[in-house]
């Protein structure tokens, strides 16, 4: 007799470790990276369209398919894919997408985060606290990182150890299931990364215009960087792609963790207002705290010009290199670096526990084996897979993982999800099915907009992704000739898991017909 489905404690609960899974290392490292190499307020336009577009339709759809789903049992995509039309023997395939593309991300992510939790460590014991330029900076990044020997790091063995720690406190928290584990990991560290936001968000307000040199390097101009809105740049298809891909990733839609979060919901439960509520949260971390942390002290120490050319040099520059030299020439700056650090870990666990719970689940649910075992098969199966991501960063494998899990594997499954949810499920039972419980309703225009108005968006993104980047990017044109074996390989590994996911898929349905009748709870 299998044993009834985890669920949440409270609404206040899974609305905030959705707000746990969105924000994340994205929104603090990635959101102000990608807003300064595309011109800070040029960014923002097609951001905010993405978002009003994409972004919040998608959060609906997930939170109302996943319950939806949930009601037959299901907690990963195929599954509630399969529940939407059970009579259909391919469509749960699509769903492999929806546990594969979160592993992909879970993969690195858990490593990058690992970095968080040791620079906390270095802030306060004061490792780097000498260092006084970017270059020194960047050398103790890649020292870190296995990268380069230097006077800093001797090897990897620093970070193997910080991403041992990282990794087996994510599996500890997944092994506690959904509410004694990831739920009660969020009530605490949501509102404590909040407290810290606000901390530094405080203190970078204050700075005035630090560098007598340069009196407009000032706070106002810095805030002025990124909200002077840049219209010329709409033509910029670059910059739309650059606007979505960072809406899907920081919302954590178009991934899959949504869908199997919603699935913990009971039949009634409420999605429309705590999707939204949901979204406010990550966008108030993303735009207010992230965008004014970062943005307003690399622009008021380093200038216009040159915070674009670090956002431009890589993705973590602005906050591992920039961050700490900025904090570093303030008082207290042991105390706030510690802050920052300890803010992006706490962003990071509460997004990786997420992306660990579509294969759990789907082990779970589909093999019915007991959450302790699917998290002990999850594990070892993810630590293998980590490896790589770690001992052959420098080759690119990072980039190639994100390539795929991280924006690619996003906007398709996004594409497959809405179809699914306003054409094959059908508008009409779509809209009823978003409204049962709800204590809003969904504005009417947004029936046109999920129906006509995503898909075409979505599918204009790949197209232009297909036109513009994909030739290049699938014969490694722009790979060094070093790095091809690793890129190959990495290629390989995904299609084998991939395959591996799909046969387990098919297993799955073998052993258990037929479909489950729609459980009451
Ligand atoms: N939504 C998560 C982030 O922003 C994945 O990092």
């Amino acid at each position: 007799m299998p044993k009834p489905r985890d669920t949440w404690g409270s609404r206040l609960g899974i609305i905030m470790a959705v707000a746990g899974s969105a924000v994340g290392l994205g929104n603090f490292l990635r959101f102000p990276a990608k807003a300064a190499a595309n011109g800070g307020g040029a960014f923002m336009i097609p951001y905010f369209i993405a978002l009003l577009l994409l972004g919040i339709p998608l959060m609906w759809i997930e939170w109302t398919l996943g319950r939806y789903g949930g009601g037959f049992g299901h907690g990963s995509a195929p599954g509630i894919f399969h529940s939407i039309r059970q009579k259909n023997r391919f469509i749960k395939y699509f769903g492999v997408i929806g546990i594969f593309g979160p592993l992909v991300i879970f993969i690195y992510y858990t490593f990058i985060e690992s970095w968080t939790l040791a620079y906390s460590c270095f802030a306060l014991i004061g490792k780097y606290a000498g260092i006084t330029d970017q270059a020194g900076m960047r050398s103790f990044l890649s020292g870190y990182q296995g990268l380069e020997h230097n006077g800093y790091f001797q090897g990897l063995g620093p970070a193997y150890v910080f991403f041992l720690i990282t990794f087996l406190l994510n599996i500890v928290v997944i092994y506690h299931g959904i509410k004694g584990g990831i739920e009660k990991l969020c009530r605490w560290a949501l509102p404590m990364l909040f407290v810290f936001g606000f901390l530094l968000m405080f203190r970078v307000l204050t700075l005035g215009a630090p560098d007598p040199r340069h009196p407009d390097w000032n706070v106002i101009n810095g805030l002025g960087f990124l909200w002077n809105p840049d219209f010329s740049a709409l033509r910029s298809a670059r910059v739309w792609l650059e606007a979505s891909g960072q809406i899907f990733f920081t919302l954590s839609v178009g991934i899959g963790m949504i869908l199997t979060y919603a699935s913990y919901l009971a039949k009634g439960d409420e999605v429309v207002l705590s999707g939204l509520t949901s979204v406010s949260a990550n966008e108030f971390a993303e735009v207010i705290l992230g965008g004014s942390i970062v943005i307003t002290a690399a622009f008021v120490f380093f200038g216009p010009r040159d915070i674009q050319s670090i956002a431009n040099s890589g993705t973590f520059n602005l906050g591992f290199v920039t961050m700490p030299l900025v904090i570093d020439k303030l008082p207290l700056s042991a105390f706030f670096g510690f802050c920052w650090f300890f803010l992006l870990f706490l962003a990071g666990i509460t997004s990786s526990v997420s992306l660990a719970q579509p294969a759990v689940a789907f082990l779970e649910d589909e093999f019915t084996i007991g959450r302790k075992k699917a998290v002990w098969f999850f594990g070892i199966a993810t630590f293998v897979l980590c490896q790589p991501a770690i001992f052959f960063l420098k080759n690119g494998v990072v980039d190639e993982l994100d390539f795929w899990g991280g924006t690619f594997l996003i906007v398709l499954f996004a594409a497959i999800e809405t179809i699914l949810f306003a054409w094959v499920f059908g508008m009409d039972k779509a809209w009823d099915e978003i409204h049962r419980g709800a204590d809003m309703r969904v504005p009417g225009v947004y029936k046109f907009i999920i129906k006509y108005v995503t898909p075409l968006f979505l599918f204009v993104i790949l197209g232009m992704w297909f036109w513009q980047d994909w030739i290049p990017f699938i014969l490694m044109k722009n790979v060094a000739a070093a790095d091809k074996p690793f890129i190959l390989g990495t290629r390989i590994g995904l299609a084998g898991v991939f395959c591996i996911l799909a046969f387990l898929v098919k297993l799955a349905w073998k052993r258990r017909r037929p479909q489950k009748a729609q459980v009451a709870r």
